[in-house]
């Protein structure tokens, strides 16, 4: 590949320009109130996809949010790349922890970014990694230099499950076949320790409902008579985990795939510090499951965590109420192997079998997907590891993820194609949180890494 480091410099500004633009539309998938800012990221992305030079672009509607479909065919005896994204955000609150509003984009230092960061909601989940490959096709077509064909799908709805995507991606088999999928909505380690994600979690997202008596009571009139739906619900969640922090539902590990001393002394070489670890987030300690270490904790072994809990009165002062109705919202992250259809359903059967007399419990599944593992041993990982080679000068590291993409073990159930997660944010760049942020040189380094995928991947596939 010749002039990427030049094009890249020659067009910096603008392509900070371009995702500042796109990171001021709050496509908030999850809040109706954001319907338009939705449609309307949908038609920049598409806009921005004929720019840098897709033949076709489409927005195709769904039940939801459209999809943004591209295509730049330029032979059909070369390999096809079908790039994954999101242009859909996660809702911006609490914004009063925001330092800079998260719809109006800046470029601040921090002391891991010291060239800057954009801050904004979606800066790097997933608006700005998605947008790097829209900058690599330019990058490519206007150098003269794609050495295969392009698809791309972007998607507003990967927040909120994705769930009118499957229905896209079975419905159109023929049009998004592929040789591989290049996503980038993951991370790295470090900016000097490059990583490439070999896997992800899968997921089952719960809420519960705890219904005591039939209205809110007085708590001096009832209160020891009656069951209280809120104790009792905080007793049934901490009664999930046993004192090894174990889960304790029945046959929630039975399928996990435990991995072997080999696999996990090769992942203890991923460098990491726990006190840097703990002072980034504040804590004097870590917790979790017993037997595994911080990094196997939050990527092979399988979680369950309380995302949100309310009931009763929590106004201002106080009020002596027990309130008729207790609610949680359940994420249980898992690993691969596990279905999370089974594990749905052996939550829904345990919880409802720890309620005690006094109260009835409804368990509403709300969405899930499977995990994935890449496999390191193909032309696709081999030819992304040469690429991180090539840019950063370093082998990168296989890693394995905590997070979720449900999406992805779908392409490889639809499609019959192996997803390279080519991830350039930083987990300190504080995605889903307040003040999310992505570096401008993580930027401008993936819009660099992607082409020499590209043809890498070209040259090691070709017919
Ligand atoms: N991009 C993230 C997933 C991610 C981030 C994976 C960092 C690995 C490293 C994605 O947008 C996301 O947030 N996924 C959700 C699941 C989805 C069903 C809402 C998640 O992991 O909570
Ligand atoms: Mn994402
Ligand atoms: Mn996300």
């Amino acid at each position: 590949m010749k002039n990427v480091k030049n094009y890249i410099s020659e067009n910096k500004d603008r392509f900070l320009n371009e995702i500042i633009e796109l990171l001021k539309i709050p496509s908030v998938s999850a809040d109706p109130a954001f319907s338009q800012d939705v449609l309307n990221a949908a038609e920049m992305v598409k806009s921005k996809l004929e720019d840098a030079g897709c033949d076709i672009v489409e927005i195709h509607e769904t039940a939801g949010y459209p999809i943004v479909y591209g295509e730049k065919i330029i032979n059909k005896d070369l390999p096809t790349v079908l790039v994954y994204g999101h242009y859909d955000v996660q809702p911006a609150e609490p914004l009063e922890l925001w330092t800079s509003p998260p719809y109006e984009p800046v470029i601040k230092k921090t002391d891991i970014h010291p060239e800057g960061a954009i801050f904004a909601r979606g800066a790097c989940d997933d608006k700005g990694q998605m947008y790097m490959h829209v900058k690599a096709l330019e990058l490519m077509v206007k150098t003269d230099q794609l050495p295969c064909n392009v698809k791309f799908m972007i998607e507003g709805e990967e927040e909120v499950g994705s769930n009118n995507l499957s229905i896209y991606v079975a419905e159109n088999k023929e049009k998004l076949a592929n040789d591989v999928i290049l996503i980038s909505d993951t991370g790295m380690i470090a900016n000097d320790v490059p990583s490439i994600t070999t896997g992800l979690r899968g997921l089952s997202y719960v809420e519960v409902e705890v219904t005591g008596p039939n209205r809110d009571l007085h708590s001096g009139l009832y209160g020891g008579a009656v069951a209280n739906p809120i104790n009792i619900l905080t007793k049934m969640i901490a009664s999930l985990h046993d004192e090894n922090n174990h889960i304790t539902i029945p046959g929630f590990y039975d399928k996990v795939e435990e991995l072997s001393a080999e696999e996990r002394a090769e992942m203890a070489k991923a460098p990491f510090s726990i006190e840097k670890y703990q002072k980034a987030l504040d804590i004097d300690s870590v917790y979790g499951e017993a037997g595994y270490s911080t990094n196997e904790r939050n990527s092979i072994r399988p979680t369950l965590d309380v995302n949100g809990i309310w009931g009763g009165y929590i106004g201002e002062g106080a009020k002596t109420v027990i309130a008729s109705k207790a609610y949680a919202k359940i994420s249980m992250r898992l690993v691969p192997n596990q279905d999370w259809r089974e594990i749905t359903e052996l939550f829904k059967t345990h919880f409802e079998s720890i309620a005690p007399k006094g109260v009835t419990v409804v368990v509403k599944p709300h969405h899930g997907g499977q995990g994935y593992v890449t496999p390191i041993d193909t032309d696709a990982y081999q030819a992304a590891s040469k690429a991180y080679e090539t840019t950063f000068g370093k082998k990168p590291i296989p890693q394995r993820s905590g997070g979720s993409i449900p999406i992805v073990s779908l392409f490889e159930k639809e499609l019959k194609s192996k997803t390279i997660l080519m991830g350039f944010g930083l987990d300190s760049d504080a995605i889903h949180s307040p003040n999310e942020h992505f570096g401008v040189w993580n930027y401008l380094k993936g819009i660099e890494t992607i082409p020499y995928f590209y043809q890498y991947f070209t040259e090691m596939t070709k017919k």
